[in-house]
């Protein structure tokens, strides 16, 4: 197991339930390079040390499903030599914390659109899934080239696809089926929707992350940037999920 022993209570010894589902907005990683007069590639990079050491610390505590927010269909915009940066992540992400990870029983998935991903990247990331792919603990789900806009986009084409074959009649599409459409439909059905979305930096937006999923989710904002986010910082959110009262619409 890892090395630090997290007990599920906070500083008044009180249990905390621990949410399922917590997504992650990564955001602040350029700033908090910048503040370090460093380029902000090394803020990515940082961002991904943080990534490992929050991966564990919810495993730790027992979380379900960490979706993370890696590259959003708008990142493309970036300069060039960012983009080719990040995207060469997750090759240095597989070789040096994947064995850690799946060690620890960390199974790692993805969601978006992959199509346009370099080759080293997919490659990079289909080997972590086949790797990690019998694993039953923690399934760290990295969004990349994902839009939520673009899942519905593509969840609507082929349902109406396969309603034109016939495999369903138009009246029988309900949020189930638009559910399973999703990117998310290959997670496990009960844990698809985040119960806690977490953002850093500072921006209070969701920024096209998980529209469908977030619908009853509770948002957490923290003004600590993304490469500081610990351990300590996802235990303070939980806390603050905890003071929270969910009535999913009802009293
Ligand atoms: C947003 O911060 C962050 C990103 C677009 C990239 C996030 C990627 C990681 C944390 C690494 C993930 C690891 C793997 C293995 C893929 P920003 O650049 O928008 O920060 P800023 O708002 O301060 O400019």
């Amino acid at each position: 197991m890892f090395t630090f022993n997290f007990r599920k209570r906070n500083n008044n010894d009180l249990v905390l339930e621990i949410p399922k589902h917590i997504a992650i907005i990564m955001d602040g990683n350029g700033r908090w390079a910048k503040k370090r007069l460093q380029p902000r590639i090394m803020g990515h990079k940082a961002g991904m040390d943080a990534l490992q050491d929050v991966t564990k610390a919810a495993s730790d505590m027992g979380v379900k499903v960490l979706t993370v927010y890696a590259f959003s269909t708008e990142n493309w915009t970036r300069p060039e030599k960012e983009v080719k940066f990040i995207m060469n992540l997750p090759v240095e992400f597989y070789d040096k914390y994947v064995p850690d990870l799946h060690a620890n029983n960390v199974r790692i998935q993805m969601i978006g659109d992959h199509s346009r991903l370099p080759e080293a990247t997919k490659t990079a990331l289909y080997n972590a899934e086949r790797k990690t792919r019998n694993n039953t603990g923690l399934i760290l789900n990295f969004a990349l080239n994902y839009g939520g806009r673009d899942e519905i986009t593509n969840a609507v084409r082929a349902i109406v696809q396969d309603a034109l074959d016939a495999k369903f009649n138009p009246g029988d599409i309900n949020e189930k089926v638009i559910a399973d459409y999703l990117y998310t439909g290959r997670l496990p059905f009960k844990l698809r929707d985040p119960d806690l979305v977490i953002r850093t930096s500072g921006e209070q937006r969701l920024s096209n992350f998980l529209p469908w999923q977030s619908a009853y989710s509770e948002l957490y904002f923290t003004n600590v940037a993304w490469p500081d986010f610990d351990e300590k910082e996802l235990q303070k959110a939980i806390e603050v999920y905890n003071k929270r009262h969910r009535r999913f619409g009802g009293i």
